[in-house]
């Protein structure tokens, strides 16, 4: 069977009408981001499918603009923390938070690839506008982006939130059943330590109903993330260009981009030679070369400055991207962010680059994000040293990458881009 027959019965396997899983087990309800490719990569074959993704993961934004990072449609005993504990204020049982907005991106894909779907575009694009809104309020520090959970970034026990979590308190967290570690070896997962202090943050989310103003007085974890800046910044330019072919009002975006602009550069660290991430109650960088470091080419930002670092990271191993730098002390290349390789990182991270002329790192990336998935097939992530497949298996927004960018058709598809 061809990998791109093979990407697309996993679409189709995860699909639960009108909305996808990341994978069966794991992840058994719609994720935020991993739904927007999912989106993406049903439209490379099925456009009238991808654009119900998206509608049905805007069918979940709540009233104050915020997008869930997670929408649990139908209850599933085999995820903790599920909505029971999360307690979600939204039409549809949620979580509280958000997660990288990479949908308008996706969205103005979606539109190069399928003219004919622009009146959903133009219906989704207020509710896009409306939940980017929701992060210029809430989240940012000196016009960078900031995640008040460490889920909130999608790199969930990435080595940036580390100093961040020894300030929170877990000792009243309680007795708890994590469901993770009976899908996937608790070697490629977050510790028990980690796990307290993320359900610690629901419970001080719970405890003033997610209301944002309280929130941000009593919650100890404010990271500004090159994750949310890079993501929300090219997510604000392709909400421009689609708002002006739309005949929005783009004025407010206007200013938005120049803030992001200039708050991207408050996460520039001189002494890793890359963007960071800054712990803002510290008042300090945190020291991280990430893969979320190189996104600034996605952001639209071509920038010289960071290249001979994320030039080292690549050599460094034989499938690039590695999620966390793989010279730096505490690189654990299965577990989770704290090393393996993220096809979702890498095509984000390789596009940015093909777009802004980093041609040759931007083809290594994606070649070897290709090599992966012919080799190893459709995991969540892997070993960037010897390829090991990790974390969950068939999972869909590795099948989007490949149908959408890393795989046989990507000629064509990078044409319709
Ligand atoms: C998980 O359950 O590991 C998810 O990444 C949280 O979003």
């Amino acid at each position: 069977m061809t990998l791109d027959k093979q990407a697309r019965d996993i679409l189709h396997m995860n699909d639960k009408g009108g909305y996808t899983l990341p994978t069966h087990g794991l992840y058994p309800y719609q994720w935020n981001w991993d739904s927007a490719f999912a989106a993406w990569g049903f439209t490379t074959f099925d456009p009238d499918r991808g654009w119900t993704e998206l509608e049905t993961l805007m069918s979940g934004q709540w009233d104050d603009g915020m997008l869930p990072h997670i929408l649990f449609h139908r209850s599933d005993p085999s995820y903790f923390p599920g909505p029971d504990v999360w307690k979600g204020r939204g039409p549809i049982a949620s979580s509280g938070i958000s997660q990288p907005p990479v949908a308008a991106t996706f969205m103005a894909k979606m539109l190069a690839m399928d003219p004919s779907g622009e009146p959903r575009a133009r219906a989704m694009w207020p509710k896009l506008n409306a939940w980017h809104r929701w992060f210029m309020e809430w989240r940012l520090d000196d016009g960078a982006v900031c995640v008040t959970h460490p889920w909130e970034a999608g790199r969930d026990n990435a080595p940036d939130w580390d100093g961040a979590m020894k300030a929170i308190n877990a000792d009243d967290v309680g007795e708890y059943t994590r469901r993770d570690t009976g899908h996937v070896d608790p070697a490629m997962r977050p510790t028990k330590y980690d796990y307290d202090r993320y359900l610690k943050l629901v419970q001080l989310g719970v405890s003033v109903d997610w209301d944002q103003a309280k929130l941000r007085e009593i919650n100890p974890f404010r990271v500004a993330d090159p994750t949310m800046t890079f993501t929300l910044l090219r997510a604000q330019r392709d909400m421009l260009a689609m708002g002006q072919r739309f005949s929005e009002d783009v004025a407010e975006i206007e200013g938005w981009i120049t803030t992001l602009e200039q708050g991207a550069q408050t996460l520039w660290n001189p002494d890793i030679d890359g963007y960071d991430s800054r712990d803002v109650n510290a008042g300090s960088f945190n020291g991280v070369l990430s893969n979320a470091s190189a996104l600034c080419w996605y952001a639209g930002i071509k920038d010289d400055r960071a290249l001979p670092a994320i030039e080292r990271m690549v050599n460094a191993v034989t499938y690039s991207l590695a999620s966390f730098d793989p010279d730096a002390e505490g690189f654990e290349p299965l577990r989770y962010w704290r090393g393996p390789t993220w096809p979702i990182m890498n095509y984000l991270v390789g596009s940015g680059m093909e777009e802004q002329g980093v041609d040759a790192l931007g083809a290594r990336i994606r070649d070897d994000t290709a090599r992966l998935m012919e080799l190893n097939g459709f995991a969540e992530y892997y070993h960037p040293i010897d390829g090991t497949p990790a974390g969950g298996g068939t999972f869909t927004w590795t099948a989007a990458v490949w149908l959408g960018w890393a795989g046989d058709n990507r000629e064509d598809q990078r044409g319709a881009a």
